[in-house]
């Protein structure tokens, strides 16, 4: 048993009188595919061994009891009463009230959770928040949804309280991850395929910049609106339905003016990022590594210039790891405008790359940046 699974068993024990069930609840890694799930595209991702973990048992009443141990913070209320709320607690509360929305007979109970993804990382704490109460109830209230429809229950979830317009990567990689395996995707058909990560002597390693902008979640939401724009203006004058209709970036130039120069940019970036996922995927699968790297560096490029969701830190940190002779492929990962870069680096030389790489963006940031190792995981389940 883990230290985490322990201390909420411990806390719940503490605060309340049942005996609650357990479950893990993943963060996620995308290799590459960003921000081109809400438009159709393919993304790689997979669940991790940093998640959120609850201890949930059903109270016999018609209140809904939280406690937060990160936050030190607990808060209550009558089941028939949820509504929008405040900061972490939205993403907690949507996702009673989607349960709620779809006449399923949820009841009163209590809840404590912690974890260990670092906050505004760029690994999906808010997803694997949504998804692990979403397993929790669905388990303990009996109501057999499946895990996709879960995860869509997740995603309209966080569109509805939170008001962040995400696509179904996260929660999707959070409720089906498999242990040592990627997810390839189809954001357009909900459908999947796992493949083994096989990374042949190079490591998977997480840089976090120690940024994070309080105007992210209004940026990702102006992006999707961008993107909207640009596809309605194709729709208009083509046969075009969708950003997976388009073959290549240039059939975009003769609606160049029309969308104007940032629209524009937005969807040159996704319909390079679209076939680049594809051609990715591909190349991971024969194993051929250093052209994956490529890829990553050039996804970076695209979501630095084009998609505009970089900053100075990110940029920094996959320059330096682009210097670096251990380091194959690198990018930002996530929504962006800080969180993690993610790195593909050799095993031999992990600790001279984590420790080179902090002490220059020490040096040019003064700030400390955190290295992960990370693994990947199944997805949300039941632990005890
Ligand atoms: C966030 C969203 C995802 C996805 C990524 C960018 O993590 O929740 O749906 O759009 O950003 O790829």
């Amino acid at each position: 048993m883990n230290d985490l699974t322990q201390k909420v068993q411990q806390v719940f024990a503490e605060k309340f009188s049942a005996t609650p069930s357990i479950y893990f609840s993943p963060g996620r890694i995308n290799l590459i595919g960003e921000h081109i799930d809400y438009n159709d595209g393919y993304v790689l991702p997979a669940a991790i061994d940093k998640g959120v973990y609850f201890a949930i048992a059903p109270n016999k009443s018609d209140l809904v009891n939280f406690y937060a141990i990160d936050f030190d913070e607990s808060f209550s209320v009558k089941i028939a009463e949820i509504k929008k709320d405040s900061s972490w607690k939205n993403y907690l509360l949507s996702v009673v009230n989607e349960f709620l929305i779809l006449k399923q007979n949820i009841r009163g109970f209590d809840c404590v959770l912690s974890g260990d993804i670092p906050q505004g990382s760029g690994m999906s704490s808010s997803a694997a928040v949504e998804g692990g109460l979403a397993y929790a109830l669905d388990d303990i209230f009996d109501c057999n949804l499946d895990p996709v429809t879960l995860a869509l229950l997740c995603q309209r979830a966080e569109h509805n309280f939170p008001a962040v317009n995400c696509g179904i990567m996260d929660q999707f990689a959070n409720m089906m991850g498999k242990r040592d395996h990627v997810i390839l995707l189809d954001c357009k058909n909900i459908t999947h395929r796992y493949f083994p990560l096989q990374l042949e002597g190079h490591e998977i390693i997480l840089v976090n910049s120690k940024v994070s902008h309080s105007l992210a979640s209004s940026a990702y939401n102006e992006r999707r609106r961008q993107c909207e724009e640009g596809l309605k203006i194709i729709k208009e004058a083509t046969a075009v339905q969708s950003f997976r209709d388009i073959a290549t970036w240039e059939d975009l130039l003769p609606f160049k003016d029309k969308m104007g120069d940032i629209v524009f940019k937005r969807c040159k970036y996704v319909v390079q990022e679209m076939k680049r996922t594809v051609e990715a995927a591909d190349l991971l699968q024969q194993q051929k590594l250093y052209e994956f790297g490529q890829l990553m560096y050039e996804a970076h490029e695209g979501l630095s210039k084009l998609y505009e969701v970089s900053c100075a830190e990110l940029d920094f940190l996959v320059e330096f790891a682009t210097q670096h002779p251990a380091v194959i492929g690198a990018r930002l990962m996530g929504g962006g405008f800080g969180g993690c870069t993610i790195n593909i680096v050799h095993n031999s030389l992990v600790d001279e790359f984590s420790s080179k790489i902090k002490n220059a963006y020490l040096a040019k940031f003064t700030i400390a940046a955190e290295i992960y190792r990370v693994k990947t995981s199944d997805g949300t389940g039941k632990l005890l």
